[in-house]
């Protein structure tokens, strides 16, 4: 097994293999058993500092990268675009060798130019451009909270949870990556992730969405990449555009919202709102001991009733948010060690 990440970005998760995932997992574990047990793991990264630049809001994110790199003997930074040079327009490539003059890991959550950065225009692609340049200059490792292509970090989380619950036969289980109506247009890089890791690890998956082909339907080189990494890894992938038929027989139904057309997506959604609130109701479809995901935060009554969210046997959420810290922490611990 290949277990030599240091010094490496993490920014897609396409950018490794599936037995160097693997070993994130593996790590996330070992250091959660020793949490569980109070043991000290602050000589791992004692003296290493982080730097976190979030140029939209997190809770789970920010916390749970501040507490891990403690937790790992460390300490963190957080600023947003405002606070530094980047406001009077100091360019990516300066701030990429800055950060490598005074820091060991710059994590950073970008995913839209234009609402972030005040950028004139800004097309899909661009913040991950801008996390490349970033990786290219500096010198530390740079890792990617969510940008306009992936979230990498939560999906690994997430499959470190699917692995908690259903043990190593996590992949042979049918997971439903799952469109879910928001009024409010957000990234697909959930998905997006879900598609090329899980497929990637060998996992069944269905993506869902409505059929609405430009809006819903996700960036054609994830879907690409998905189909030849289930063929070549044993696992499977399908697309569905209807949430019910999907259901039947799935033992993970993780679903968020998101739109590639923010601008037609108030008009487009209304049509499924209903449809597209996972509720007990579509887990009558599903399998026995079947869960329900996301990666919060969840607006709730429009992409989960109430009840589901808030059912200890069936919504696995926040512990998903809690191998959050767990997964971050194996992905410092392995490239700035
Ligand atoms: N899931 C997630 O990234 O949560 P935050 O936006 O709160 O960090």
């Amino acid at each position: 097994m290949k277990s030599d990440l240091r010094g490496r970005d993490f920014i897609s998760v396409m950018d490794f293999t599936k037995e160097e995932l693997e070993t994130i997992l593996q790590v996330a574990i070992w250091l959660k058993m020793r949490n569980s047990v109070g043991d000290d793991q602050s000589d791992i990264l004692k003296g290493k500092n982080l730097g976190m630049l979030f140029a939209s809001p997190s809770t789970r994110t920010r916390l749970s990268f501040s507490s891990g790199i403690t937790q790992l003997g460390g300490s963190s930074q957080i600023y947003n675009p405002q606070e530094l040079q980047l406001k009077n327009k100091e360019s990516w490539k300066d701030t990429g060798e800055m950060i490598s003059r005074f820091l060991d890991g710059f994590a950073i959550r970008l995913y839209n130019l234009k609402a972030q950065m005040g950028a004139d225009s800004y097309e899909y692609g661009d913040a991950r451009k801008v996390l490349r340049s970033i990786a290219e200059t500096a010198r530390i490792p740079v890792i990617n909270m969510l940008d306009d292509k992936e979230h990498p970090c939560q999906i690994m989380g997430d499959i470190m949870t699917m692995r908690e619950k259903f043990g190593e036969d996590y992949k042979k289980k049918k997971v439903v990556m799952s469109w879910a109506y928001d009024d409010r247009a957000k990234s697909a890089g959930v998905p997006q992730t879900m598609i090329a890791a899980g497929c990637l690890m060998g996992m069944n998956i269905t993506l869902c969405y409505p059929p609405v082909e430009g809006c819903y339907d996700v960036d054609p080189e994830y879907v690409a990449f998905a189909k030849k990494a289930a063929h070549e890894n044993g696992g499977s992938f399908k697309i569905s555009n209807d949430i019910w038929e999907a259901s039947k027989g799935a033992d993970v139904i993780y679903a968020k919202s998101w739109a590639r057309m923010p601008e037609k997506h108030a008009e487009l959604s209304i049509k499924y709102k209903k449809d597209y609130c996972i509720s007990h109701k579509h887990f009558e479809k599903t399998n026995e001991g079947a869960v329900y995901m996301h990666c919060l935060p969840a607006k709730r009554n429009a992409e989960v009733t109430d009840a589901l969210i808030d059912d200890p046997k069936i919504s696995i959420v926040n512990d998903e948010a809690e191998n959050r810290l767990h997964v971050q922490k194996a992905i410092m611990a392995l490239t700035m060690c």
